[in-house]
């Protein structure tokens, strides 16, 4: 060959040579796991990388992902809901600085507890700016929302009374909207299935019952009414619980405007988008959500004869993808039945498997041989602590790492200290970096109130 066609040979070659040889940023290792890349050994090096420097078990979340979802989200819905506006649900993921990274993406936020709403304020939240959705609020979450001029979900007339009472003690107007209950089965896990008939949240359509609340605080000079909050579920894959929401919803914008004269600031039809946890999952598209979404749109504000704001509050499908939980092998055990590979965190790390027997990918790091039919137990003391059953991976050993994907909704913030375990660190990768949001807990903090204890009196 001469040097010319040597030249041209390698110059044709070079991008492939690169992408075998050259070593991925954090960001393109996380997102090589994701394609099923986890076993090269430029990907190995930085989930090695990250946990050397952080130790396991260890949340990453990949900053562009979220950045990523949230477009995904505005650009199918906001050509086609010119008034729409965007929250995101703090109890997917509660560190500050996901929440912070949604709110300078331009996302409202919608919480379930006083403490969501501190930790809103503290990310530089107005209070106006958050919703406060609760079946179970107590007076002093009420009155903090009062204070602050949240808007208060309502979830029943009890409520609303308690609201009154506390909005006229403050001399000022309670900004409220109800929750409604639809009664429409959305088709996902019974668990987070919530606007069915038999749910505990929200005010029933059916009967006239969120009709007659609408009466009612129509009636109520401390309270504002500002809009119509529905949420049917989570993990929601296809379009058609939605759709039969929102006719309903709009039956309802219509009815108050016609018979009430409410006029409704807003439409809230909650979360709940699904996001694919399996290999090869289709689920519903932000695109297909909004297109099939936009006719009964049109359709319901014309009969109501105006616009209300369309808003929308998923939490899992901004930042479920985002996460990646990594955990280090302890040990193998191959019983008569089957092999377990028991790993340094549980279900007090990862609830959603052991709850809500929810499937995560899981991908063995720098290894692609030897296969071999494994249950990935967990460090925690119970039999059902079992973060994946039956899954092929790699023959793993001692000292191994894994990463369980998917962990970026429900997972750190459902997270507790059982077994006495302390809670892990978060990191959040932009490019090549890695910085902790959320340091690694401590066995100090596992006796924080220790002062209480009667070995800590004497
Ligand atoms: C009232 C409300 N809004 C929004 C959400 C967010 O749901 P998801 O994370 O499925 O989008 C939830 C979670 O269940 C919720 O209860």
């Amino acid at each position: 060959m001469s040097i010319c066609r040597l030249s041209l040979a390698l110059l044709l070659l070079t991008p492939f040579l690169h992408a075998q040889t050259a070593k991925p940023t954090l960001h393109e290792a996380l997102m090589a796991a994701r394609a099923d890349r986890a076993g090269e050994p430029g990907v190995a090096a930085a989930f090695q990388r990250l946990a050397v420097a952080h130790g396991t078990p260890l949340y990453v979340y990949d900053q562009a992902y979220i950045r990523g979802q949230v477009a995904a989200l505005r650009a199918a819905f906001a050509p086609r809901f010119p008034k729409l506006r965007i929250l995101y649900a703090l109890k997917a993921n509660t560190n500050p600085e996901v929440i912070g990274l949604l709110k300078a993406e331009g996302l409202g936020a919608e919480v379930v507890s006083q403490g969501e709403i501190e930790t809103a304020l503290r990310v530089g939240y107005a209070g106006p700016e958050i919703m406060f959705t609760s079946s179970s609020k107590g007076p002093g979450e009420i009155r903090r929302a009062i204070e602050l001029g949240t808007v208060l979900n309502v979830d029943s007339m009890d409520e609303l009374n308690q609201v009154r009472a506390e909005a006229r003690r403050q001399k000022k107007q309670a900004s409220i909207s109800f929750r409604i209950n639809p009664g429409v089965d959305p088709h996902t896990i019974h668990q987070i299935n919530t606007g069915i008939a038999e749910s505990k949240f929200g005010l029933h359509l059916q009967g006239g019952i969120a009709f007659k609340a609408y009466e009612t605080a129509l009636a109520m000079p401390e309270i504002r009414i500002a809009g119509a909050h529905c949420h049917i579920g989570s993990q929601i894959t296809e379009t058609e619980g939605y759709l039969l929401t929102a006719r309903k919803m709009m039956g309802l914008l219509k009815d108050l405007k016609e018979r009430l004269g409410i006029q409704l600031g807003f439409l809230d039809l909650g979360g709940g988008l699904g996001i694919p946890y399996q290999d090869g999952q289709v689920v519903m598209s932000p695109e297909e959500l909004a297109k099939a979404l936009a006719p009964v749109w049109k359709e319901g504000i014309a009969a109501a004869g105006y616009e209300p704001t369309l808003w929308l509050e998923p939490g899992r499908f901004f930042v479920g993808g985002s996460g990646f939980l990594v955990v280090r092998v302890n040990t193998i055990k191959e019983t008569p039945v089957k092999t377990f590979v028991n790993v340094d965190a549980g279900f007090n790390t990862l609830m959603r498997p052991a709850m809500y027997q929810a499937y995560h990918r899981v991908r063995m790091i720098g290894k692609t041989q030897d296969p071999l039919l494994v249950d990935i137990a967990g460090d925690v003391c119970e039999t059902g602590d079992i973060l994946a059953a039956g899954r092929l991976l790699p023959r793993a050993h001692a000292g191994d790492l894994l990463v369980i994907l998917d962990a970026g909704a429900y997972g750190f913030s459902m997270s507790s200290e059982y077994n006495a375990r302390p809670l892990p660190a978060e990191v959040m990768v932009e490019g090549d970096t890695a910085r902790v949001i959320r340091r690694r807990g401590s066995f100090p903090e596992l006796f924080r109130s220790a002062e209480a204890t009667p070995a800590a009196r004497k």
